[in-house]
């Protein structure tokens, strides 16, 4: 017989390579506060279904209390020949209480424990995001709020389209977060169903109490399907996928970041916090934190990719494949976290360059639109025809090298005869930006009323 805990069939020693590809301890160690707490839930309800004597549990309890010091102060010697945690801190319960630590592990397997751990997990992880998001929403809106008037260029195909303002373009990212709040409060509201007691896979003879340790560890209820229980990582892809919308979400802005710092746009800056110098050329200013939001991304989006593929070919219910379903979500959560607080830090950290946007907001006809509107408007021309006479009138501009407001009455009147000097009310970026009053539009009025709504909404203590 060998010494591991699952020993009592086996003969020979492990072979080093199993061992090798077995062992997850160096990185489920991260569990350990979950574990725990998921023995403790599980001994008290065996001490009270009387599956267990009160002096076991008792001895169950106290031995737990102690690992969950001895690991937070350091002092745990975890151990690769344990393979995992939940071995590792039984084991370490036999030796601190003796035989009592057995009984633990009644009415359970590590299959609806791990389920049960890393559901946990990823809860908490969940709620930290959370946080962290409704923090980085707050940065942007504060932001938007501040530059609500600052005229700057809209783009589609990045080409200069119509005038916005920079908070509108802040606000479409308080949006963009919003709505990744959404998919992580979703997918925290269908993970929180309790595995525990699932057993191996099938239940248990014993009689247990599942209802009792989903509430002791803060579930809605116990999962409905034993097999389910320990055999789908739902859970983990869900959250996944709107941590992979989120970072690319955020790689957006990262990207903008990127573009909007260089020497040609000039539109932002981040100060000396943000930005590190190159070895070689003394000028430079690099945004690498914004760059690296937009890189990690990819590891990111592949932590989905990864477990998508580790799942889908698992016959129900456990495989040792699912121990692949940890390194890649903590990676991708872990470097989520940090994107979040480099993109929030970034936001209070950039200063706009106003004079230099709203330069730009003037350049490449991006009234155009304006005056076509202008001439359906006030002259009654279908909006085709006031879009062919706008054209020629920007061809005219172009060919002069000036911008549309520089045109004469009469090199409009040159085109179309009934254009009266009204018109020149339009052709400025400011006027342009005032016009978008529509529910969403870009007028300053509007951003300073959403991005206060915003504030107020975030800002309010959670119901
Ligand atoms: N370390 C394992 C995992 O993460 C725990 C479950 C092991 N279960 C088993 N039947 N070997 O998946």
């Amino acid at each position: 017989m060998t010494s591991k805990i699952w020993g009592g069939r086996f003969q020979d020693a492990t072979a080093a390579v199993l061992e090798a590809i077995n062992v997850s301890i160096d990185f489920d160690k991260r569990l350990w506060p979950q574990d725990i707490a998921a023995s403790l839930a599980h001994v008290a309800m065996l001490e009270h279904c009387g599956i267990v004597s009160d002096a076991d549990a008792a001895k169950i309890r106290d031995g737990l209390s102690q690992i969950k010091a001895e690991i937070a102060a350091g002092d745990f010697v975890f151990s690769r020949k344990l393979e995992d945690i939940h071995m590792n801190v039984e084991s370490r319960l036999a030796e601190l209480i003796g035989p009592a630590a057995g009984r633990l592990h009644t009415a359970r397997s590590r299959n609806d424990q791990v389920a049960t751990d890393f559901r946990l997990y990823i809860r908490d992880a969940i709620d930290r995001l959370d946080a962290q998001l409704a923090d980085l929403q707050i940065a942007l809106a504060t932001k938007a709020l501040e530059e609500a008037a600052t005229v700057m260029p809209g783009f589609t195909h990045l080409q200069s389209a119509q005038p916005v303002t920079f908070g509108h373009h802040l606000l479409a990212y308080v949006e963009m977060i919003s709505r990744d709040r959404g998919r992580f409060r979703d997918a925290r509201a269908r993970l929180n169903e309790s595995p525990l007691g699932a057993a191996a896979l099938a239940g248990t003879s014993f009689p247990i109490d599942r209802g009792d340790t989903a509430k002791a560890l803060g579930f809605d209820r116990p999962t409905a399907n034993s097999l389910d229980s320990v055999s789908d990582r739902d859970f983990v892809l869900e959250t996944l996928s709107a941590a992979a919308i989120c970072a690319t979400h955020l790689s957006r802005f990262a990207e903008e970041i990127v573009l909007w710092t260089t020497v040609q746009f000039s539109f932002v800056a981040l100060s000396d916090k943000f930005t590190t110098g190159s070895s070689i050329m003394p000028q430079k200013r690099n945004p690498d934190a914004a760059e690296l939001v937009r890189g990690k991304s990819g590891r990111i989006i592949g932590g989905l990719q990864a477990l998508l593929i580790v799942m889908k070919g698992l016959p129900l219910a456990y495989s040792k494949d699912m121990q692949e379903d940890k390194e890649g979500a903590f990676d991708a959560l872990d470097s989520l976290e940090l994107c979040i607080a480099a993109i929030a830090g970034m936001t209070r950290d950039m200063s706009a360059n106003r004079a230099r946007m709203r330069e730009a907001a003037g350049a490449g006809y991006a009234t155009a639109t304006d005056l076509a509107d202008w001439l359906v408007r006030a002259l009654g021309l279908p909006f085709r025809e006031a879009h062919h006479v706008t054209g020629r009138i920007v061809g005219i501009a172009s060919e002069r090298g000036v911008g549309l407001e520089d045109l004469s009455l009469a090199d409009l009147q040159a085109v179309e005869p009934r254009m009266t000097a009204q018109v020149f009310d339009v052709l400025g970026v400011d006027k342009s930006v005032e016009s978008r009053v529509s529910y969403g539009g870009a007028a300053p009025a509007n951003v300073s009323a959403q991005a206060e709504a915003w504030l107020k909404k975030l800002e309010a203590p959670a119901p």
